[in-house]
């Protein structure tokens, strides 16, 4: 969508506020034992007391409230049976509907004791998240979001995942611009432009370039032994800073 009135800024801003702090709830009772059911619970609670309705629900009719993806899942992972355990990385992605506005945010985080290399990854990852931030502003082409993405990714030895990524929202769960890579696309000419809102979400991966279904109809994943961040905000472009919807206050 693009930002037509301070309405929409606020309406916007308001579902934002309410994801971010859905994903900080979750990721507070994130512990040994916990499944990802019941962690799927407490946000689909969060987001009804707020008066929220579950973007991936309300859109794809998918099975959960939120997206929790555990070590090689790398996106759209069905809450379930899964007990979590101590050194998981655990995706959470929340996205949620208020009044017709949608908002998009999501984070990755390690239950301690946490590894090296999970450490390395989400922090490449919310660096990528920054740097692409950092580029997306009115008359910018849009593939500068995937050349910083990649750039940083490429720095640190990691790949990025070619076959996911950011998007437009606002008014839809994923609308115009339909795909946004995570990597450096030169024939890509389209440019950002003022009151434009999108996604900015890196998926950063310790080796691989693509992910593949399991076989349930959404999860997402990478071969064994490969391990996948993300961090998402939601953002409106202006002629300098984005606005970042996706904040939790
Ligand atoms: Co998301
Ligand atoms: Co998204």
């Amino acid at each position: 969508m693009s930002i037509n009135s301070e309405k929409d800024l606020e309406a916007l801003r308001k579902i934002g506020r309410i994801v971010a702090r859905c994903l900080q709830y979750m990721q507070s009772q994130l512990e040994p034992g916990i499944t990802t059911r019941e962690l799927d619970h407490l946000g689909g609670q969060f987001l009804s007391s707020h008066g929220a309705q579950s973007a991936p629900k309300l859109t794809y009719n998918f099975p959960g409230f939120t997206c929790i993806s555990v070590n090689e899942e790398a996106a759209h992972g069905i809450p379930g049976a899964k007990i979590l355990k101590a050194g998981d990385l655990v995706n959470i992605d929340v996205s949620a509907e208020l009044d017709g506005y949608f908002a998009d945010t999501g984070g990755s985080a390690i239950i301690p004791p946490r590894s090296k290399l999970h450490q390395q990854i989400c922090a490449v990852a919310q660096r990528a998240l920054d740097s692409a931030i950092l580029e997306a502003r009115a008359g910018a082409k849009l593939n500068r979001i995937g050349y910083a993405i990649e750039t940083e990714a490429h720095r640190n030895g990691f790949t990025v995942i070619e076959n996911i990524g950011s998007h437009g929202v606002g008014r839809a769960l994923h609308e115009d611009p339909g795909f946004i890579p995570g990597y450096f696309d030169k024939k890509d000419k389209r440019v950002l432009k003022k009151n434009q809102v999108i996604t900015i979400e890196p998926f950063i991966s310790s080796g691989a370039r693509e992910v593949v279904e399991n076989g349930d109809g959404w999860t997402l994943v990478t071969d064994t032994g490969i391990f996948t961040a993300q961090y998402e905000h939601t953002i409106v472009i202006t002629e300098g800073l984005p606005l970042i919807m996706t904040l939790p206050a």
